[in-house]
This record gives structure tokens, sequence and C-alpha cells, in this order.
């Protein structure tokens, strides 16, 4: 279903690159490409709680994410795979809850078993390049 969505985002992005802007072919002087998204294209090998954390999380803490640039005001590192000082607990608690500016992420979305993993996955961290 997402991979569905994913290709016909492409073809329907490749149909209007002439004004998306978004290609390897942006106008000279015109504005720098958006960074690309992390998507599981990008992370073919992922799995378990890594696969997760790309499927849930990475949009806001990937390296452009807003989470990250957030949390890089106060703490010595934004990006949540390059942390070295996560525990499980902590991940679910403030994902559950909610924290500063991040909405609570609730069982309807991530379910248990899932948020456990992603958890797991990131207290294990820190991990690759954030890539
Ligand atoms: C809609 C964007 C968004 C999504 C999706 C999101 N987060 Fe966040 N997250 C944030 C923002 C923004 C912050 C920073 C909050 C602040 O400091 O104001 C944050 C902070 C956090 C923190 C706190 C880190 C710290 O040291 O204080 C954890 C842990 C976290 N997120 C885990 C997750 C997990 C796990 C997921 C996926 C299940 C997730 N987030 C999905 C936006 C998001």
């Amino acid at each position: 279903m997402r991979i569905v969505a994913a290709i016909s985002l492409a073809a329907a992005s490749l149909a209007f690159s002439s004004c998306s802007g978004g290609g390897e072919e942006a106008a000279a002087g015109g504005p720098p490409p958006m960074p690309q998204p992390i998507t599981m294209a990008k992370r073919p090998d992922a799995a378990g709680g890594e696969a997760l954390y790309v499927e849930y999380c990475i949009m806001c803490h990937g390296p452009n994410g807003m989470g990250s640039g957030l949390l890089a005001r106060r703490m010595d590192e934004g990006n949540l795979e390059l942390r070295d000082n996560l525990t499980p607990e902590f991940v679910i608690t403030a994902a559950r809850m909610g924290i500063g500016n991040m909405p609570a992420i609730p069982r309807g979305e991530v379910s248990d078993e899932d948020l456990q993993a992603i958890g797991e996955y990131l207290a294990a961290g820190p991990h690759g390049g954030g890539q």
C-alpha cells in the first residue's frame, strides 16, 4: 500500500518535474534542491526496530527533520539515531506522552510492540550516519 503510494508519488513528481524544482536539473541560480526524504527505498536492508523507526519517526528525526533541529538546540546530538544515551523506557515514554513540541503517538498509530522495538533500536545506538 505504502509502496504503491510512493510509486504513484514518484510518477506524479516525474510528470510535474518541469515545475517541481526538486530534481538534479534545477535551474542554475535557482534554489538548492530540497533534501531527499529518508524512506525504506534508501534503507533497503533496514529490518525490525530500524525499519519501524524509518516508517514512523525518521520524517521528523532524520538529519533534516524538525525534531532533529529542535533537539539540537538542547542536546549535543540532535539526531536520535546518533545518540548513545537513550534507553527504551525514555523513548517509549517520550513517544507516548509527547515531549516539548512532539505530539504524543497513540497506540492506534504505533503499537506497544513496535514502539518497544524502536526504543531498543535507539538504545543500542549510535547507528550509522542517519542517512
Ligand atoms: C511530527 C514530528 C515527530 C514525529 C513523527 C516523531 N517525533 Fe520525536 N520529537 C519531535 C520533536 C519536535 C521533538 C523535540 C521536542 C522538543 O524538544 O521540543 C521530539 C523529541 C523526541 C524525543 C526526546 C529526545 C530527548 O532527548 O529529549 C524522543 C525520545 C523522540 N522524539 C522519539 C520519537 C520516536 C520514537 C518517534 C517515532 C515513533 C518519534 N519521536 C516521532 C517530533 C517528532
